[in-house]
């Protein structure tokens, strides 16, 4: 039987169209700024912004309101190492048979290999994972819209810590059901991404990459 959910007034104040443009500006200058790192200072974070970060995260709208997510929180150094070993067999075996040439080419220009230390060197990794069913009283249950609600609360945590000041790095050693193991997460879930999280090493340099023009990423009708 489906219960009924009470509905109260949306909490909402409207901007002066000023402040909207203003703040869309200001928005989109920070965000301009966000960039992959791939190395990091092992200098520590504080749990609780990883923490703020995650359940803005859980803010994330998803199909249903069925929420079908969990995030793992990784800062111990033993799980870090256990988490870097698997994915460097994953990712060995990605770049010597699984990548296309395509693909090779593709990520050639990232300069990348399957050597993964910063799966050791960053002071937090959390592990994403999408809930594709759910079990409730011994039944297993639909969710809906599972990769568009998880991916939009992937991106909603990345853009968190980017807010906060941190940098990350979308990590995908896949296949990743090494991360089910090694974090003990049940059947039901299924990594969709690792990040590692934390300050940028002093003298990080990153690819210097173009982003698609507004015009070229846009149509407006
Ligand atoms: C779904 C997804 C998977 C990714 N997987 C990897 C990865 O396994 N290793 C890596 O070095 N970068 C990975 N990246 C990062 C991309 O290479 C990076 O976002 C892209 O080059 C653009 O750079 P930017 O994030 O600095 O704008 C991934 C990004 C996404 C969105």
């Amino acid at each position: 039987m489906n219960s009924k959910i009470n509905f109260s007034p949306l909490e909402y104040e409207k901007p002066s169209t000023e402040d909207l443009v203003k703040r869309s500006r200001a928005f989109l200058e920070l965000m301009k700024k966000r960039r992959t790192v791939r190395e990091f200072s092992g200098e520590p974070v504080p749990e609780e912004v990883l923490v703020n970060c995650i359940e803005a995260a859980g803010t994330a709208p998803s199909g249903a309101h069925l929420q079908p997510w969990h995030f793992v929180l990784v800062r111990d150094p033993q799980i870090k190492k256990q988490i870097r070993q698997a994915a460097e067999k994953e990712e060995r075996i990605n770049y010597e048979m699984r990548y296309s040439e395509e693909m090779k080419k593709e990520i050639e220009k990232l300069e990348t290999n399957f050597e993964k230390p910063f799966l050791e060197h960053a002071p937090a990794l959390i592990a994403v994972f999408k809930e594709s069913y759910r079990i409730e009283n011994n039944i297993r249950r639909k969710n809906y819209y599972v990769n568009e609600s998880v991916g939009i609360a992937t991106g909603l945590l990345i853009t968190a810590l980017h807010y906060s000041g941190l940098v990350a790095l979308p990590h995908t050693p896949s296949p990743m059901r090494f991360l089910n193991d090694i974090l003990k997460r049940p059947g039901n879930e299924s990594p969709i991404i690792l990040l590692p999280v934390g300050y940028p090493a002093e003298g990080t340099r990153v690819p210097d990459i173009k982003r698609k023009p507004v015009d070229k990423l846009l149509t407006v009708i």
